[in-house]
């Protein structure tokens, strides 16, 4: 399991335990965390997955390739060099202690 906190829009923080494999927008979206929308299912067309890097655990995130890179330009909130998109990130044990801070808006 891989503990990732997501700091809420209000301030406050929930930490999900995410099965390996994984992506921390399912996670999210199954336990109905607010402003994590996923409305595409993790297939890169919505963008409503977006999520900024506040800390990285122990391992490495994955790179950011060229279809994500692409959605990240039409995401609804400001874009900035710690976004990525949460369908695109697989829980890996090495990620454990990830935070995530939900954007203002997704659409
Ligand atoms: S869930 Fe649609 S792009 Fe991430």
């Amino acid at each position: 399991m891989t503990d990732v906190t997501f700091i809420l829009r209000d301030g406050s923080r929930r930490t999900l335990d995410i099965p390996e494999g994984s992506s921390v927008m399912q996670a999210a979206v199954m336990e109905n965390l607010k402003g994590i929308d996923g409305e595409c299912g993790g297939c890169l067309s919505c963008a409503t997955c977006h999520v900024y890097i506040e800390a990285i655990g122990a391992g490495e995130l994955p790179p950011i390739d060229e279809e994500e890179n692409a959605l990240l330009d039409g995401v609804a909130a400001e874009r900035r060099p710690e976004s990525r998109l949460s369908c695109q990130i697989l829980a890996t044990p090495g990620l454990s202690g990830l935070v995530l801070r939900v954007p203002e808006r997704q659409m």
